[in-house]
Order: C-alpha cells, then structure tokens, then sequence
C-alpha cells in the first residue's frame, strides 16, 4: 500500500501545467482500435487508468509502444474480441471498448466493468444504444455477449445523458454506413474532443458538445496523431488546492471555456479568479466564505468529479453551505474521514450540510474513491500537523504524480510504502 504523508499549514503558490485528461485520453485510447493503422498520441496523462487501459488493448492483440506523455497504437494484429475479464473489472472505462470491438469484429464479450465504488453505476444506457444500431445483447453471470452481425445506423435516444453511453455509441456508429443521431447525448468537452480525435481519423461525426450528435458512417478511418484535451479537473483541482491554503496560483495549459462552473464557485467562495487564454489565475482569500448552495449537473452544470474537493473547502470556509450530488448516488464517502480531521458534515442521501470550522486538524485517513482521495489530500494540506492518506493508489489513477505537482507549489507532502 502506498500513502501521503502531508505536513499541513504551507500556502501554494506558483505556476503549474496541467496534463491530458484523463476522461479524454481514455475513450480515445478505444477509439484507436477503430483503424487498423497505427496513432499517434501525445500529451497523453501518465497515470494508472491509462497504463492499465493500454494493457487491455495489448491482450486485444494490439500493439502498444508507451513512452511517458506518448503512445502509439497499432491494432492491425488485433485478434480477439473478447475483453480480458481481470483487467476490466480494474477499470470502468473498459466498457468503452464495447462500441470500438462491434465496430471491428461485429461481436464482442465483455464482463461488467470495476472502477470507482461511487454508486451503482450500471451499463443498461450503453446496452440500450447498442441496441437500437442492432446489437443483441445477451448477459450471463457477469458475462455479456453483443452479437452485432445485423449492425446497422440508427436513431438513438439516451434516457439519461451518460458520458460513457454518448461516447460508446458514438464509436459504434463511426464505420456504420449510414447516419446515425443521438439525442439527449452528453455534452461534456471530452465528448467533443473525441469527436475531434474520430474526425480526424477520417469519421464524420458533428454536434458533440450540443443535446443532438450526428453520425455519418464512412467506410473506414486512418491513422493520425492527435493530443487529448488538457484536464479540466486536474486543473480544477489544483485551483481548490491553492484556495485551501489560502495561496495564489497560476494553472497554464488549462481548458478555461470548460471551467466555468468551478471558477463561478471559487469567486462565491471569495477567490479572485482570472481567466486567460489558457490559463487560470487564482489568489485566494484569508479565509474562504461558504457558498449557500452546490449541485453537481451534467455539462455545463458543476461536475460531479470537482465534489469532493469543493467539499473539503467548504469544510473550512465561514459559514454553512449544501452540497446535493445529483450524479451518483454514493459519492460522500470522503466526508467521514473529513470529519475525523474536524470538519462538521451531515450526509443523507445525496445531500450534505457543512458548518464550516476554522481549522483542521491531522489523522490518518484513507482514499475510497479518486476524487474523493484528493479531497482528502487537499484537507491534510490545509491541516495543523501530520495527515496519512492511506490509498494512494486510487489518487493515481487519475492524477500524475500528484505530491510531486503539490511539492512544487510549496506542499511539503510525500509519498511513503506501507506494508498492509
Ligand atoms: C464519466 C467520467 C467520470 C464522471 C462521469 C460524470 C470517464 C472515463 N469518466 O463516467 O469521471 O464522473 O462521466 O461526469 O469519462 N448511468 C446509468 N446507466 C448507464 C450509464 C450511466 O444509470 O448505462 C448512470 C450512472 O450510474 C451515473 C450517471 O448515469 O449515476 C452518470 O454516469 P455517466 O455519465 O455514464 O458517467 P461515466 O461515463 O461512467
């Protein structure tokens, strides 16, 4: 096991570079199996989900040359379409490879996906636009068969606008001929960048980003190169982190039309936010101010992934605030350790009520879920003494190298091995 170790009480300050995100690189990464020809990808996050990601499309039988920010893909030798069921169960996002494996072989097996233990999320929305392209899906013990040997483009309505389900569909269709519409589709900017990232492949997709996508089927893609979008919650979680201290920071490479919901919520909070071409400034104030209200939305409203961070700031801001979690329904579990630091947080349901306290203090606490890790990391680095966040692995997932990006902003934060 690996752990934080974070002396608390230091002000950030300074200027960091945010990296790929990681919502982006990853549906990409399925995206390559879509072409035979090797990609081309750069400014690729080096974390675990995409090192893990990788493994899977090498047991595909695709090649996978990975070096740092860089990788190149090639899935001319891919030879099965069967997801490797270990692997899957690590990563949520390996569901993402449902639409991209139809899309080659016309069939494709798959096991529920692991991931992040933050609510039930089911697959029943991807099923269901696999579906109405002409997919049969057939589930036994954890298992799902799709034979899509009657594929075909068609009209898709998702009842919930699910990232994973716009994104799976979309992939689906790419190669399909003919067009095929979803609507209700997400809008997040990830989703956009992987339409790019088809487009430039050679596909023909349009309207990512609004409530309807388009889909025009072409016979096949290419290859090319191609850098994901910059993380908007990296960012936006370094921001939180320079505003729990009471410092001032610049974060460059960020993609700032996309951060609007967190920085309108830090300036409530009392932050002056500055928005450049890409980059964000920040100076927080000496105490943060309670915002009386925060629900988390699908794109454009507050994302889901800055909760947590927003709820160890509140903890320590003057006054009280709500935050309702209106996306996943298990999304607190961060709030039980805040506590044992001294924050004063009721949860029921999908709501929870903060009365802010002055201060925090050091405890060993332990990561559950990877935004709700860095929540905790942003605590111990606003905590009077030491604070041990057990399970940094998960923190991994989704940041890279997160104490030493803290570090050179002034945390004194490290990283230790622990026996278990
Ligand atoms: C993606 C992001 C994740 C983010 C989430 C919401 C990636 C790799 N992950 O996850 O970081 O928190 O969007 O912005 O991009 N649902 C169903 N049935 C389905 C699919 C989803 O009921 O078939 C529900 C989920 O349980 C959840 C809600 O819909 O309550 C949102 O899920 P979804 O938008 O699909 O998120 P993900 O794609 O899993």
């Amino acid at each position: 096991m690996e752990s934080f170790v974070i002396e608390g009480g230091r002000r950030l300050s300074g200027s960091i570079r945010v990296d790929g995100a990681k919502n982006a690189a990853l549906p990409i990464l399925a995206a390559c199996v879509l072409t035979e020809e090797p990609v081309m990808l750069t400014g690729m996050p080096d974390i675990t989900d995409v090192r893990r990601m990788a493994e899977i499309l090498r047991m595909l039988g695709c090649q996978v040359l990975h070096e740092g920010h860089c990788m190149r893909i090639s899935g001319m030798e891919m030879c099965s379409h069967e997801m490797p069921d270990q692997l899957s169960k690590q990563i949520r996002s390996s569901i993402f490879m449902l639409g991209p494996i139809l899309s080659r072989f016309r069939q494709a097996t798959v096991t529920y996906p692991g991931g992040c233990e933050i609510g039930l999320r089911p697959i029943d929305l991807h099923l269901s636009g696999l579906r109405a392209l002409g997919v049969s899906v057939q589930e036994e013990g954890g298992v799902i068969h799709c034979d899509g040997s009657a594929m075909h483009a068609g009209e898709v309505h998702l009842d919930y606008p699910s990232v994973g389900a716009t994104e799976n569909v979309m992939m689906a269709a790419a190669c399909l001929e003919g067009t095929t519409t979803i609507r209700n589709a997400a809008r997040e900017p990830e989703i956009v960048d992987l339409m790019s990232f088809i487009n430039r492949m050679g596909g023909r997709v349009r309207g990512a980003g609004c409530a309807t996508i388009t889909v025009e089927g072409v016979g096949r893609l290419h290859g090319c190169e191609y850098a994901p979008m910059p993380d908007r919650i990296a960012a936006g979680t370094l921001l939180a982190a320079a505003a729990i201290t009471g410092g001032e920071i610049e974060v460059t490479n960020a993609p700032v039309g996309d951060m609007y919901a967190v920085n309108a919520k830090l300036r409530e909070m009392g932050c002056e936010v500055h928005e450049l071409r890409d980059a964000i400034c920040l100076k927080a104030p000496q105490r943060l101010m309670a915002f009386p209200l925060l629900q988390t939305q699908p794109h454009p409203g507050f994302p889901t992934d800055m909760q947590a961070q927003m709820l160890a700031l509140l903890s320590v801001s003057e006054g009280t605030g709500v935050i309702v979690e209106n996306v996943f329904e298990n999304r607190f579990t961060h709030a039980g350790d805040l506590n044992r630091m001294g924050a004063r947080i009721l949860c029921s349901g999908r709501t929870a009520v903060v009365r802010g306290v002055e201060g925090l203090s050091g405890a060993q606490v332990t990561a559950r879920d990877l935004r709700g890790g860095a929540a905790l990391v942003l605590a111990g680095l606003r905590a009077q003494g030491e604070t041990r966040v057990d399970g940094a692995e998960l923190i991994d997932r989704g940041y890279e190298r997160f104490e030493v990006q803290l570090r050179r902003l002034g945390a004194k934060i490290d990283r230790i091995h622990t026996l278990t």
